[in-house]
């Protein structure tokens, strides 16, 4: 794939044109696929091969989607072309942003920030799309902490408008102010939040589902019984449990644990069930099993 600057394409100011994703699982594919839906070249690249085909496959499926809906500018074949899925992460060397989706551990973002590190230029953006790790924690294992800032898609990433930009303690104005920007070139709507851990979305939002499973746990209502007093009665599109299962019940219970071990607050202590449920590799919506069944 020729890597080329071609003006500025998509973004103001600057543009930004090469963009390595890292991390090819629900939320990479879709950061991938939006990046290129707006002229971008991309590397989405992953440590797994089977990560690598289940993103190729996802991709072309939202993207013929999108063009049945007459939502996609172009042919989803020339969206496709600018995504090259690799599991060299070398080939993003050079990028001018760089967005982390990797699993929720320190560790495993710790190695792939590093690694990262040791390809991007001084000046490319280091984004991560953690839900719940402190923008600041990972801060320290990029090698230009003032080039790196949180970007918190939302899933699917093709569809959901909201992009969460996190700033860390050491993420400067300019660098909010640019990702602001970019965040809107990708036609979605951004917040910006400080960084305590689950930002806005998921300090507001795991407590909720928390409640839900207690109350499952309780015996106080079936599960169909939770999802639709918050379906009809508070007119969430989706229920607390049938959300959890779309996001998956590993990264749930991930983020939970980052935010009872930081806040030490019960409400967010991860309810045994939910642990259950992961233990046993019922993930929800991606093994075809967890609160319901797929
Ligand atoms: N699922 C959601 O609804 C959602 C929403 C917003 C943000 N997030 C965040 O996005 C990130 C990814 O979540 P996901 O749901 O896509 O998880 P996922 O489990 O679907 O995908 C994670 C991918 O990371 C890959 N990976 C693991 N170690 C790696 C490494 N060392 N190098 C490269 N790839 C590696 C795995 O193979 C997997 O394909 C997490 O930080 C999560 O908290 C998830």
């Amino acid at each position: 794939m020729p890597w080329r600057r071609r003006g500025a394409l998509s973004f103001p100011g600057d543009g930004i044109l090469k963009v390595t994703v890292v991390g090819a699982g629900t939320m990479g594919r879709g950061i991938a696929q939006v990046f290129a839906q707006v002229g971008n070249e991309v590397v989405l690249t992953d440590v797994y091969e089977k990560a690598l085909s289940l993103a190729r496959d996802s991709i072309n499926t939202s993207l013929s989607k999108l063009a049945k809906k007459g939502e996609l500018k172009e042919n989803p074949d020339t969206v496709m072309s600018r995504i090259k899925i690799t599991g060299k992460l070398e080939e993003g060397a050079d990028s001018d942003i760089y967005v982390e989706a990797v699993i929720e551990k320190v560790e495993t973002k710790r190695d792939v920030l590093q690694s990262i590190s040791g390809i991007a230029k001084p000046d490319s953006i280091i984004a991560t799309n953690t839900s719940s790790i402190s923008i600041t924690q990972l801060s320290a294992f990029v090698k230009f902490p003032e080039r790196f800032i949180g970007l918190h898609f939302f899933n699917p990433v093709p569809v959901m408008k909201l992009v969460e930009i996190v700033r860390g303690e050491r993420t400067p104005d300019s660098l909010v102010r640019k990702c602001f920007e970019i965040a809107k070139a990708l036609g979605k709507d951004p917040v910006i939040s400080q960084d305590f851990p689950g930002f806005i979305s998921n300090r507001v939002l795991m407590p909720l589902i928390r409640e839900a499973i207690l109350v499952l746990e309780e015996g106080i209502a079936t599960k169909n019984d939770i999802d639709k007093t918050l379906r009809l009665g508070m007119n969430h599109p989706m229920g607390p449990l049938e959300l959890a299962d779309f996001i998956g019940l590993d990264v749930t219970l991930d983020i939970m644990e980052v935010l009872y071990h930081e806040y030490g607050d019960p409400r967010f202590k991860p309810p045994i069930t939910l642990r259950n449920l992961v233990n046993s590799g019922k993930l929800g919506r991606k093994t075809s099993e967890g609160f319901y069944k797929y």
